[in-house]
């Protein structure tokens, strides 16, 4: 599998008054076409930052970024939006209120018109059409979330950088949103970098797991291995409480 998002060496930092923390340190990471990877660690560690950096909503102070090996690095969001898109927790708030779902999910496809692979992805999405004519305070979250990820399909990106997609939804919704993602997969359509402080949700869907601590990946391998090994004491300790979550 050709990689088709990459990192190298990003650093980045952020100076409030006089103080300056590091929350990136010298971070690499890919992504192969066709995979999930999972971002875990705990709050704090520089996961989101790590995606605004990559989507071109902040710039790194230095390092690399390339996209199928061709480097983007300065781009701007609405530059990368045509080969990645971001989801966030609140999607609510990533519509805007005074439009409908259909003229927001048609302006991310940037002109073009088919209302056919519209409705296809709708459906696809396990959503009613009608709810296409509605504004986003009319839809439930979970409603948003997949309305979300039809309009990242519909913009014709390749890449969907997922952060916290599903952590503000109930938990019958969240399996909803997990099951069309899961679907998409399946069909090989999806190229996904998967941010969770969920380590369940991440085995489920992810390929590969990078774990994140105070800005630097301490570990990262295929799923299996680091969820039935892991070899950083951080990673234990993540994977353990957990299992006692799920368990209390
Ligand atoms: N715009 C910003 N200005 C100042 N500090 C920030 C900014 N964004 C993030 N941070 C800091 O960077 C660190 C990592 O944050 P974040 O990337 O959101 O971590 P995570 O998503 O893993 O919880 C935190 O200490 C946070 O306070
Ligand atoms: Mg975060």
């Amino acid at each position: 599998m050709d990689i088709i998002l990459e990192g190298k060496k990003l650093n980045k930092s952020f100076k409030t008054g006089e103080k300056k923390t590091q929350v990136l340190c010298d971070v690499d990471f890919f992504l192969k076409e066709g995979e999930v990877l999972g971002i875990v660690g705990e709050s704090g560690s520089g996961k989101s930052t790590l995606l605004r950096v990559a989507s071109g909503l902040e710039k790194p102070d230095s390092g690399e970024l390339l996209y199928k090996g061709r480097d983007y690095t300065g781009s701007s969001p609405r530059q990368t939006g045509e080969f990645l898109q971001i989801l966030f927790q609140d999607a609510e708030s990533s519509f805007d209120p005074r439009m409908t779902m259909e003229r927001s999910i048609m302006e991310a496809g940037r002109g073009k018109k088919d209302k056919e692979e519209l409705l296809k992805l709708v459906k696809m999405a396990g959503l009613d059409e009608e709810l296409l004519k509605r504004k986003p305070g009319k839809l439930s979250g979970g409603q948003c979330q997949r309305m979300a990820i039809v309009r990242a399909f519909y913009s014709g990106a390749e890449i969907l950088l997922c952060d916290e997609m599903t952590s503000a939804l109930d938990v019958s919704t969240q399996a909803q949103v997990m099951q069309i993602m899961q679907r998409l997969k399946k069909e090989g359509k999806l190229s996904a970098v998967f941010v969770s402080h969920d380590i369940a949700l991440v085995s489920e869907i992810c390929d590969r797991i990078m774990v994140m601590k105070d800005g630097r990946c301490v570990e990262e391998g295929e799923t299996p291995e680091v969820i039935g090994s892991p070899k950083d004491d951080h990673t234990k300790e993540l994977i353990e409480s957990a299992r006692k979550q799920s368990i209390g």
